[in-house]
């Protein structure tokens, strides 16, 4: 899994591992928080591996899936989970910043895919997190990021078409407002969020992580190509 140092990712692999998976998974930076997921995963019974691994360079992503095939012998499920979010128009935003959003957002999300499916067999999942922005931004300020998700919503389509012969499914999991650093429930923007939701509340890394963990297991085999909502009905 890209990204499990905090946030939606750090509750998929406490999910995972406590499924029963062995879980490797990488950071950009956070050591010592990827080393308390580690932690915590092990201290429950689980198995971690934590992977410094800079998705803004596709070394480090290919890296990380050879680590992960050298210590577990193999990939049945990847998440792709870690993403960047730099908020402003399309004149304001740096154009590095859309360089790093379109990198590590979507390119290495295919590079992951492409090293992991090497190593993946008959019955294995692929899942993309993706964002509710896909589909609905009510802001301004949004439109970059949103063509991320977007394209992480069309891979997954197209995919699915070339996966199926092997078994392998691989869906899109699009959550709106979810409480973590990168959207704080309790920050600036909340109020302007909890205003376009049904629901009156941020959504957990363990709702997503539940989630998750349903689209890998097998009862999910028939599930494919999909972009599924969990965000508190943002897009209502
Ligand atoms: N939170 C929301 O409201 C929300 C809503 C819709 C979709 N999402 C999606 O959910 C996913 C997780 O979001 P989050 O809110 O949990 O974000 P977060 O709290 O900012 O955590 C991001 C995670 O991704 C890792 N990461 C970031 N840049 C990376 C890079 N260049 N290379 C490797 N790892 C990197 C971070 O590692 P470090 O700790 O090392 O930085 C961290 O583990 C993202 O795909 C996001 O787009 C979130």
């Amino acid at each position: 899994m890209t990204g499990g140092s905090r946030g939606v990712g750090a509750g998929v692999v406490a999910r995972l591992a406590a499924d029963g998976a062995q879980v490797a998974f990488t950071y950009a930076s956070s050591k010592e928080r990827a080393e308390a997921v580690v932690d915590a995963a092990v201290e429950a019974g689980g198995t971690a591996l934590a992977i410094r691994a800079d998705s803004l360079h596709e070394q480090d992503v290919v890296s990380a899936v050879a680590q992960t095939i050298d210590r577990f012998g193999g990939v049945d499920i990847l998440v792709n989970n870690a993403a960047v979010g730099s908020f402003g128009t399309i004149t304001d935003l740096a154009m590095a910043d859309i360089d790093a959003m379109l990198t590590i957002n979507v390119r290495s999300a295919v590079v992951a895919i492409r090293e992991s499916l090497a190593h993946m067999g008959s019955g294995g999942r692929i899942i993309n997190v993706g964002s509710i922005n896909a589909d609905r931004t009510p802001f301004p300020g949004q439109s970059v990021y949103a063509l991320t998700k977007g394209a992480i919503a069309s891979l997954t389509r197209g995919l699915a078409r070339e996966l199926a012969p092997r078994a392998i499914t691989i869906n899109n999991l699009q959550p709106g407002p979810t409480d973590t650093d990168a959207n704080p429930a309790d920050g600036p923007l909340a109020a302007g969020m909890l205003g376009v939701m049904a629901s009156d509340r941020f959504g957990t890394a363990a709702e997503v992580a539940a989630f998750v963990s349903y689209l890998a297991g097998p009862e999910a085999a028939f599930i494919t190509g999909a972009s599924l909502d969990i965000d508190g009905g943002f897009a209502a």
